[in-house]
């Protein structure tokens, strides 16, 4: 979901193959210009609040750094619930950690690498629209996602992980 480009399920796929598992991706994305950049995979254009799939019929959902581009309570909710609705078994979401110190660094390297003023921009304002532990735990609970499990990546990532067959 907000698979962008959908490198991240190309990457995944490649994995996968190397542990002998056959792993096929559909990307959903509001933007069809970005899913056109991906021939490899099944693309839909769509939004997460309002996935045009059946129950169940995914064996996992993975968003990556999506999930800050939501705006309302309301909205992370009804993200979190789609997500869950359209999964057989496992879901995976992923977004940046709102902290101080993630903050500093992309603001040293967006400057670093001499990134344009829109990009600097939307770099740091993505560190200030992320998440807490406690947020997701409560967004989780509110979505009816009940063994979720929220928690914090190498200090700059937050992760939720849930499976239906817990
Ligand atoms: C920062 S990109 C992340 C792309 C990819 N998941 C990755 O990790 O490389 C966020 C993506 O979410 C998409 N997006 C934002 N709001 C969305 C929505 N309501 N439904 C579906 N996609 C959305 C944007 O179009 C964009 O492609």
């Amino acid at each position: 979901m907000g698979a962008g480009d959908g490198s991240l399920g190309i990457r995944l796929a490649r994995w996968a193959a190397r542990q002998g598992w056959d792993w096929r991706f559909t990307n959903l994305d509001l933007n069809p210009h970005a899913l056109r950049l991906n021939s490899h995979n099944r693309n839909l254009a769509g939004s997460v609040l309002a996935l045009p799939f059946r129950d169940a019929s995914f064996d996992a959902v993975i968003a990556s750094q999506m999930t800050h581009h939501l705006f309302s309570n309301a909205e992370l909710i009804q993200h979190f619930r789609e997500a869950w609705r359209v999964t057989r078994d496992a879901l995976v979401l992923s977004d940046l950690h709102r902290n101080a110190c993630l903050y500093g660094l992309v603001w040293f390297w967006v400057h670093a690498l001499g990134f344009s003023a829109n990009l600097r921009g939307d770099g740091l304002l993505s560190v200030r629209r992320g998440f807490r532990v406690p947020e997701w735990r409560r967004l989780a609970q509110q979505a009816g996602i009940l063994h979720g499990h929220a928690w914090l990546y190498l200090g700059a990532r937050i992760m939720l992980d849930a499976c239906k067959e817990d």
